[in-house]
This record gives structure tokens, sequence and C-alpha cells, in this order.
């Protein structure tokens, strides 16, 4: 007798079975999200409405290309569409302050929340009343006054990173200066946040920096996102798979487990003193509840802080420096104002003094705004109250978002807005509506949840530029713009995949 086909056929059933229930259910839920979810009165693509598996298809497989979709989605179905099952977005740079400034009450959207595998930190604390306690003792470490009192350490660290390039000049080396300033940026964060970097601007050619680190993570988080078990399966893998696998992700998870003794370090009383106050010894004296200052909380804290700080502004200068280097007839400009302004190159004046310089500000402004801060979607979720568009009535609980590459590239608002233009900037500038140019300045956000880190950004950003282009000239070096234009949204903007950064010649040195 075969006794095997007596198994079969009821495994056979159980499983027909199974996939038939399964597809009923899928079926029933697609039409529910189509036709009677509270969201099918919105316009927007069907596929994206039926299933998340619309963005997956945009965001990990064709790699980080969702946002440019969402941009895509406005053009043929107006100004706010729904973007997949639960959320709407909203294309129109008047409502950015109604939906971020307006309402303090507003929270972060739990699903994206935790796209770095870390839900705890303060930007991704989707509760307002939490994040307001989580980014209180945050707050006078980032001020005007702190940020000043933090200037002479920034400003040796320019200085180191001025020697280093200048030592570009006679080898006649190609130098890539993505690299420096990641180099830069990564040095100046750690030594706000410990009193100790390190020390990536003396690496051979900067290439010890934490940007691979972070990119790679960026990169996973598109799939982190669809999948969230794809971080406790990182989590669980032992040590010598995730660096075989993937090397850049390991060394982020070298970077935390080091994060985390250097706050071992500073609750055991075991640092250097320090000639400046630190964030993580400021959080751990600060009145914040002891459950907020754990290990674990702490050290992803440091993790995306040091991220935050890290790649906005060395991305920042890597587009404002290809920029100008690109433009000589705006780079003559700059160079003249910074000529009469600072007489000596070697001694290059504190950033109140540069904040001043007219034409400075107007490229420091623009290059910010052409290298966008983040490039994904910020949703914000109404949790009692319907939110208003126009005329439409959004249920409460659904996520809202808009995007700051769509406010800072918007042509009513800026024109020719992929083309740098200082100028723009220059005598309190208005729209055609009447409003002033800032109003629609958005690379930081707005808000409660706004950039803490904006005084901090501008001091780097203000002192590199000023100190780069007071005493060097630079030739661009097999670079172009596709080197520096968006072509993916890992969570910051991408240039393409096979890019080999923003390469120079230094040409002339003025010190040294
Ligand atoms: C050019 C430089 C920078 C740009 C364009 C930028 C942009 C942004 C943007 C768009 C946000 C999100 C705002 C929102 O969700 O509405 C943000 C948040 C944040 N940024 Fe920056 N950033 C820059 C530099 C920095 C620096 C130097 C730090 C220092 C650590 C920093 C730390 C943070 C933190 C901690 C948050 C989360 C704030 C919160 O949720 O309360 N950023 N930034």
């Amino acid at each position: 007798m075969d006794y095997s086909t007596l198994f079969a056929r009821p495994s056979v059933a159980i499983l027909s079975t199974s996939i038939t229930i399964w597809i009923s259910y899928l079926v029933c839920l697609v039409f529910y999200r189509l036709y009677l979810s509270p969201l099918s009165k919105f316009p927007g693509p069907k596929l994206a409405a039926a299933s998340k598996w619309y963005e997956f298809y945009y965001d990990v497989i064709l790699r980080g290309q969702f946002t440019f979709q969402i941009q895509g989605m406005h053009k043929k179905y107006g100004p706010i569409v729904r973007i997949n099952p639960f959320e709407l977005h909203v294309e129109d740079s008047s409502y950015w302050d109604e939906l971020y400034t307006g309402h303090k009450e507003y929270e972060r959207y739990e699903w994206m929340s935790g796209r770095f595998g870390a839900n705890t930190t303060t930007s991704s604390t989707v509760k307002s009343d939490l994040h307001a306690i989580r980014r209180a003792p945050l707050n006078p470490m980032f001020s005007k006054r702190s940020i000043t009192k933090f200037e002479p350490v920034i400003k040796q660290k320019v200085e180191l990173l001025s020697k280093r390039i200048a030592s570009y000049t006679d080898s006649g080396k190609t130098l890539a200066l993505n690299n420096a300033f990641n180099a830069f940026s990564g040095d100046v964060i750690a030594s706000y946040c410990f009193g100790f970097c390190w020390n990536q601007l003396d690496s051979l050619d900067f290439k010890d920096n934490f940007h691979p680190a972070y990119e790679a993570v960026r990169k996973f988080a598109h799939l982190g996102l669809q999948f969230p078990i794809m971080f406790i399966v990182l989590g669980l893998s032992p040590s010598w798979v995730i660096k075989s696998v993937t090397p850049n992700i390991h060394k982020m998870f070298m970077l935390q487990r080091d994060l985390k003794s250097k706050i071992t370090n500073i609750i055991n009383g075991a640092t250097q003193e320090r000639d400046h106050p630190t964030i993580f010894s400021e959080l751990l004296g600060s009145d914040l509840p002891t459950r907020e200052k754990t290990l674990g909380r702490l050290g992803a804290e440091a993790q995306q802080l040091i991220g935050a700080g890290l790649e906005t502004v060395a991305w920042a200068l890597t587009t404002t420096v290809f920029h100008l280097v690109n433009n000589p007839s705006t780079l003559k400009k700059l160079q003249a104002e910074l000529q009469e302004a600072i007489p000596d190159p070697a001694a290059i004046p504190d950033s109140l003094y540069l904040e001043r310089l007219p034409y400075l500000t107007s490229c420091v402004r623009e290059g910010v705004r052409m290298s966008t801060g983040v490039s994904v979607r910020l949703p914000r979720v109404s949790r009692d109250k319907p939110m208003k568009y126009k005329d439409w009535v959004i249920p409460a609980g659904t996520p809202v978002s808009m995007t700051t590459l769509d406010v800072l590239n918007d042509t009513e608002i800026f024109r020719n807005p992929r083309t740098f233009v200082p100028e723009r900037w220059l005598d309190n500038p208005k729209t055609s509506e009447g409003d002033h140019l800032t109003r629609y300045f958005v690379p930081f956000g707005k808000g409660p949840r706004m950039c803490i880190g904006i005084n901090l950004a501008y001091v780097e950003l203000y002192r590199v530029l000023a100190t780069l282009f007071r005493r060097f000239e630079f030739e661009l070096c097999d670079t172009d713009i596709s080197d520096i234009e968006i072509a993916h949204d890992f969570f910051v903007p991408s240039p393409k995949q096979d890019t080999k950064g923003l390469r120079v010649k230094v040409t002339s040195v003025k010190v040294y």
C-alpha cells in the first residue's frame, strides 16, 4: 500500500484552503483600501493606494526613487495625493507653515520613526510631549551662545582642514573634497558630543570618515522600513557575518560600541577635563528622567546626533563648493568680498563677523537650499483632530507629509531652482505673491521638530567657505554636475551611485 498518498491528500487540501483564504483576504483588503477606507476619496494611483509594495518597488528595488515618484503623482493628480494605503502627501509650498509650525501637538509617524532601527532618539520620538522632554536638555547646547563658545574648537578643525588641503598644492594630487568635508564635520560633532574625536582630518586623503557607514545604514533603511524585522536579523547576526556581508554596516556597529563606551566613561567619571561643555556630559548631568538616561537610549542618540551633524553639513559644503568652483563669475564676487573683509588670509574672523558679509551669506543660503538637507518626506500626524488642506478634510490619525525638496525647488518661488544664484537672496527678496523669500527657506524644517543643529551648521559653513575661498584656488577634476545632483533619496540626497565625489586640484594657496 502507498501510504504517501494518504498523507498527501489532506495536506494538499489544507494548502489549497489556506491559499484560498489568503487570496480572499487580500482581495477584501484591496477592496477595502480602494473603496471603503476613509482615504479612498483622495486622488492618487490605485496601485499605491492598494499596497505598500508600490513604495517598496520604488525605494528598495529602484533604490531611493519614491520621492521622485511622489513628485510625478502630484503632476498627474494635483497638490494632495494618497501615496500609500495610509498616507497623504501635499505639494503646495504655502501649506508648509500650517503643517509644521501651526500645531505643536502633531506627532511623528510611528511607522517611519523606526527607519534606522531605533525609535527612542529625540528625532525619532513619536509623541510630542515626550519629544519635548527629550529635546529640552539638548536645546541649550545648540543655542547660538553655546555654539559661539564652542567656536574655537570649530576654528581649530577648520585650520587643520586648511593645512591638510594646502599639502595638496605642491603634490598636484587630486583631492576628494567630499571626503575632507565628511572628516571635518565628523570631527566637529564628535568633539561637541564627547570632547573627543577620531581625528579623521588627519587620515590619509581623509578617507577614514564615517560617511560610508552612515550611507550604508541609510541605504539599508528603505528595506528596514518595509521589514523592521531586518533590524532584528542584523542585531542577532554574528559580527563576522555582518563584517563579511556588509563591512560598512559593521563599521556602524563598531561605532555604536565605541559611543556606548564613551558614555559609560562619562557615567563613571572617567573623562578628562575639557575646556568646553560636551553634549553628553550635559545630558547626563541634566534633570532628564533617569529612564531616559539608559545606555541604550543615549548610545542611539549619540549615533543619530553624529549622523545628523556629519552628513548634512558635509553635503552642504560639497554642493556649495562645487557650484562656486563651477561658476567663476560668482566665485569672483565672493572672493572680492572676502578679500576686502579679510585683509589677512591667515586671520579668518569669527562667524559673528562673517555672518554680516552679504555675498557670503547668500552663497551659504543658496548652497544649503540646493543641497536640500533631507530628501525624504517628513510626515506629521494629528492624533485627535482632523487636519484640513483647502477643502479636503483629512481624518484624524492620518500621516500627512511634505518634502523640503519640493519647496526648495518650487519654480513659482525659486526661478531656475537648479541653478546656483546667490543673488536671489540679496536685498531682502520677496516672491511674486509678496511673501519674504525666507518663508520658503525650509532645508532645516520648521516648528518644534526643526533641526536643532542649525546654529552649529552655520558656523561650520561660514568658517569653512570663508577660509577655503580666501586662501585657495581650486580646479574641478573629472567632476561634473552629475556628481552633485540628487539621483537617489537615501534619506539625504545622494548623487549617482558610481560617483567618485567632488574631486579638485588645489592650484593656488595664499598662506603657509
Ligand atoms: C546643513 C546642515 C543641516 C541641515 C540642512 C539639517 C536639516 C534637518 C532637517 C530637515 C531636520 C528634520 C526636521 C523635521 O523633522 O521637521 C533635522 C533634524 C535634526 N537635525 Fe539637522 N540639519 C543640519 C545640520 C545639523 C547639525 C549640525 C546637527 C547637530 C547635531 C543636526 C541635528 C539634528 C537633530 C538632532 C534633528 C532632530 C530634531 C528633533 O527632532 O527635535 N542637524 N535637520
